[in-house]
């Protein structure tokens, strides 16, 4: 499949300090990928690099290509309309990216006719047609409220229509229903992804939760300390895993078939400016030997996947 989005050693600084460190990932036509790993593993920075949002002060580097489109070297007007139209953001928490002084129609709206991709009149009627298809009762009535006079999971829901109104091929989530009550998370999960796979539209879904990722993914790549240490088919790579640490976090979460003990990874996540010169996972891996303190794994392919593991190849029998 070609790609849709090619991410290639993306490396994100800020002054000396690396952030994201080295990714590679790609996205087909109507495919669904999965960033998987902990908090600070700089998987919202990839997404933000990805659309050249950084944080000011942040500096990208390697290669991002959406559609042939160079993005980290597109002039202001291509990345207009490459955020505006190619591509669409849903983020974590929808209050922090909405303006509360502004009505729900004119978030909505304003960046498909800012664009001229449509005038205000087919703008409000697309957005209203969009928010019943996403389950937003009385859409009319909505437009004219204020964000703080919906419930999170509605104004996810709006976050939602934003991002899909101007008709995408490619939507970044990240951790879209993380911030939601739990009885409004598998609902709004379940309309984002209808809206996607019905347009036969690309989605990059950012996720701590690997369950929820394989369940809504065609592939993963799993990240630890700004890196990719595993990719592969979602199911192959819970079924079993390559990388420790991919086992890692398949049994530090809770099944809901078996009764056992959740093992947590022992220590914290680093950052990827902590890691020293040998594989990130070291201080934390059960299978850590002194090759894997001194020499950092470089990402290969074994199985039709690919894993970052100096010993994939003689503990795959066993990490799983
Ligand atoms: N604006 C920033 N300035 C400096 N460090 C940052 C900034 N944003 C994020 N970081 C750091 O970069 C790393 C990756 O962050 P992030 O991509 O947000 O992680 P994730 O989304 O996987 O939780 C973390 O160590 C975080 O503290
Ligand atoms: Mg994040």
């Amino acid at each position: 499949m070609s790609s849709l989005l090619a991410v290639r050693e993306l490396y994100v600084k800020v002054a000396d300090r690396v952030l994201v460190d080295g990714v590679s990932v790609t996205v087909g036509a109507a495919e669904s990928v999965g960033l998987v790993g902990e908090s600070g593993s700089g998987k919202s920075l990839t997404i933000k690099a990805a659309m050249r949002l950084l944080p000011r002060g942040l500096k990208a580097s390697g290669e991002i290509v959406f559609d042939g489109q160079d993005v980290l070297t597109s002039s202001r007007k291509e990345l207009a309309r490459y955020r505006a139209g190619d591509v669409g953001l849903i983020h974590q928490d929808p209050r922090a990216h909405i303006n509360p002084s502004r009505t729900i129609g004119q978030f909505v709206t304003e960046g498909v006719v800012d664009t001229g991709q449509m005038t205000a009149a087919q703008a409000r009627e697309a957005a209203c047609a969009l928010m019943r298809d996403v389950g937003i009762g009385d859409a009319e009535r909505r437009m004219h409220q204020y964000p703080h006079q919906l419930s999170g999971g509605l104004l996810q829901r709006v976050m939602i229509v934003a991002a899909l109104l101007p008709g995408p091929r490619l939507i970044f989530a990240d951790e879209p229903t993380t911030a939601l009550d739990v009885t409004v998370q598998s609902e709004v999960m379940a309309i984002l992804l209808e809206q996607i796979q019905d347009q036969g539209r690309s989605l990059l879904f950012v996720t701590h939760d690997l369950d929820l990722a394989a369940a809504v993914t065609d592939r993963l790549a799993v990240m630890y300390a700004g890196t990719i240490v595993e990719t592969g088919r979602s199911e192959e790579l819970c079924a079993r895993p390559l990388h420790p640490y991919t086992a890692g976090l398949l049994r530090s979460r809770p099944s809901t078939t078996q009764v056992r003990r959740l093992e947590a990874i022992p220590g914290r996540p680093i950052a990827a400016y902590e890691v020293g010169t040998g594989c990130p996972f070291s201080g934390r891996c059960a299978f850590t030997e002194d090759r894997c303190r001194i020499e950092r794994p470089a990402r290969r392919e074994l199985e039709g996947r690919e894993v970052a593991c100096h010993r994939a190849e003689e503990l795959r029998e066993c990490v799983s």
